[in-house]
This record gives C-alpha cells, structure tokens and sequence, in this order.
C-alpha cells in the first residue's frame, strides 16, 4: 500500500486540523496515512513516501524557526515529491492575512535537501495572535472553517493528482519580508516570550509547561517563567485553562524602550563608529535585557505590586484553540 506522511507544527491547531483533514483524505484513497507532529518528532527518522507533505503556520510573513530547524535537519531525500501547506491569519470572514514568503522559504529549504516540491499553497484559518490582537467570534470562525477545510480538501485532491502549482510571490516582497524575518527569527520571538505574566488566577496547574513546544516555561514557586527559546506560537497564552496568561504592559513598556534606545545607539555606531562598536552595543544590550528581566521578576513576586505588574490590554482577549474536526 502506498502511503502519505504529513508532518505539521502547530501552536493552536489551525494546522493540527489543516493535517487531519489531509490524513482523512488519503486514508479515503486507501493509503496508509501517518501524520507527525514535528515538535515531538526527530527528523532524522523521517522516511520518505509517495507522498510527502508540510504544514506550518506563518509568522510575520515566514515560516517559524522551529519548521526551518526541523526540514533542514531532514535527510537528503533527492527525487521525493513533496507538497507544503502554510496557514496564515483572518481577522474576520472577510479579512485574511498574507503568507508572505513562507512557501518559497519552506520551497527553497526542501529543495537543497533534494525534495521534487510539487505543490505549495497556503490557506487562511482564525488568526491565533492572542497577543496582538483579539480572536475573532465563535460565530464567524465556524464560517471561516466551512470555507478554508473546503479550500483544504480541494488541495488535498491537487496533490493527489500531482498537480504542479506554487502560490507566487513577488521578489521584491519577499526580499523585504527576509529583513523582518531576520529580526523576528532572532530578537522578536524571545521578545515576545519574554511579555508574558501569569496574574493571580494562575493555579500552578503546570499545564502551559507542558505543552509548550519549545520547552521554554518552568514554574518557579509555583508560577510559570518565561525562559528564552520562546517561538511565539501562542499556545500558552491560548491554552491556560484558567485564562491567566497576560501580555504584561510594564514588561512591554520596558523592553520596547529598551530596544528602541539600542536601535538608536547600534544606528549612531554603525555610522560612526564601525562594526566593533556596533557589536558592543548588541552585547551590552543583551546584558540589560536580561538583568530587566530578572528585575521585573522579582518584583512580580511581590503580592501588593501584582496589580500593577499584570496590567494587560489581553485580559479583555477571547482566547483560541482550534475547534476539533466533526
Ligand atoms: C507570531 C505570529 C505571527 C503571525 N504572523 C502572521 C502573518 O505575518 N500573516 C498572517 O496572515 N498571519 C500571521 N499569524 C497568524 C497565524 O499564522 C495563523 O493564525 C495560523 O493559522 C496559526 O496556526 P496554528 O493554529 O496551527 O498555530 C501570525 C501568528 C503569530 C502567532
Ligand atoms: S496553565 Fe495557566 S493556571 Fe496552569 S500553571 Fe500555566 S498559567 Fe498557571
Ligand atoms: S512560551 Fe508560549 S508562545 Fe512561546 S513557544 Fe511556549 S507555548 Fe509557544
């Protein structure tokens, strides 16, 4: 029997479901379906089949570091077919965002690795991005799911077919998008990790500890810390039952200051002063960064600040985890 493997990476099940729509396809055709998690799978006991298949959520316009990590740690696999399926978010019925250039990354990757890619296109699921901005209603995300797992299916048969098709994206985009992904790969989504507070509702349940894939939170004295390999899936924020995870608004305050005056200064060195300069100022910047963080934190301990310290625009949020298939 022929089969078809399809590997996803998911913060909150957009692309969970976006697979298992797949998986429901190929198994209908008679072949031997296995679907993977890539964030508690090892790449290198990947065995290619007839049909291989990629799914990751897009994050600021690219693919996320964890779904770079894991196709370049793939065998060489020279001459395999091979698909890619990016989801990205709608803000509402009407309003979706934009893949930017994750396909031609995740094209681009799969084929120095000797992947035939046959098919990449993307689809738009409920924008998951809690900590910027609200999850759409109930109401309207079921419409979303009715018109994308259609749009799902309908590449499912495209891929079965061995269709040749790729989303287009213009170089000049994709370029420009690069800059961004540069500085979101590296800087943005630790900086993010890093804007997390649980307020007083948080239980100690351990619950976000263990389910975040990057294995970045520990409960310390019983309330979560937000270590530094945060890959700002969302998942924890999303995920607590208790609803306790925050944006926390002094945390951004800071570290946005923070991180502007560095700009500044890394600007004023490169013009100035040269590349040494520039780099003293990045490993300075890094030092401050973290000695906040542990400032910040022991004042989160302190019971009477705690109002203060939890402030957020995201407690007003709905929060977001993809609806289970029917
Ligand atoms: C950090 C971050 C950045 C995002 N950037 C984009 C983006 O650039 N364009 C877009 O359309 N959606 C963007 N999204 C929305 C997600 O790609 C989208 O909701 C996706 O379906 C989530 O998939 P998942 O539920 O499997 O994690 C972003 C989400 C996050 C968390
Ligand atoms: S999931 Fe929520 S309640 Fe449980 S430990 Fe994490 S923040 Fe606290
Ligand atoms: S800390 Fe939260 S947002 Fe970051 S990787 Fe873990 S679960 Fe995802």
């Amino acid at each position: 029997m022929d089969k078809a493997i399809i590997s996803y990476f998911s913060g909150t099940g957009n692309c969970k479901r976006t697979a298992q729509i797949l998986g429901r396809f190929f198994k209908g055709k008679n072949y031997q379906t296995q679907i993977v998690n890539i964030s508690t799978s090892n790449p290198k006991d990947f065995n290619p089949a007839k049909f291989n298949i990629f799914i990751f959520p897009v994050y600021c316009f690219s693919m996320p570091q964890i779904m770079k990590k894991y196709l370049r740690r793939l065998p060489p696999s020279p001459g395999t077919n091979a698909s890619v399926i990016a989801t990205f978010g709608a803000q509402d019925a009407e309003k979706a965002g934009d893949e930017g250039r994750s396909l031609v990354q995740a094209r681009k990757i799969l084929t120095d690795k000797g992947f035939n890619v046959l098919y990449s296109d993307a689809v738009a699921y409920p924008s998951n991005f809690t900590q910027v901005v609200n999850v759409m209603p109930e109401n309207v995300e079921e419409k979303v799911y009715e018109v994308s797992d259609l749009k799902v299916a309908q590449m499912a048969e495209k891929i079965l077919r061995e269709e040749i098709y790729h989303k287009p994206c213009l170089k000049i985009k994709a370029f420009v998008i690069s800059l961004f992904d540069w500085m979101f790969s590296i800087f943005g989504r630790v900086f993010m990790g890093k804007l997390y507070v649980a307020d007083k509702k948080c239980n100690s349940c351990g619950i976000c500890v263990k389910e975040c894939p990057a294995h970045t939170i520990k409960l310390i004295g019983g309330k979560p810390f937000w270590n530094y390999s945060c890959q700002a899936c969302q998942r924890c924020i999303n995920i607590c039952p208790e609803k306790a995870i925050e944006t926390s608004f002094v945390r951004l305050i800071v570290f946005t200051s923070l991180f502007i005056a560095f700009v500044i200064k890394l600007i004023g060195a490169l013009v100035h002063g040269g590349l040494i300069l520039a780099f003293s100022y990045l490993c300075i910047y890094v030092i401050f960064f973290a000695v906040l963080d542990f400032i910040i934190r022991q004042f989160e301990k302190v019971k009477f600040l705690s109002p203060l310290l939890t402030l957020s625009h995201t407690k007003k949020y709905r929060r977001y985890i993809a609806k289970e298939l029917p």
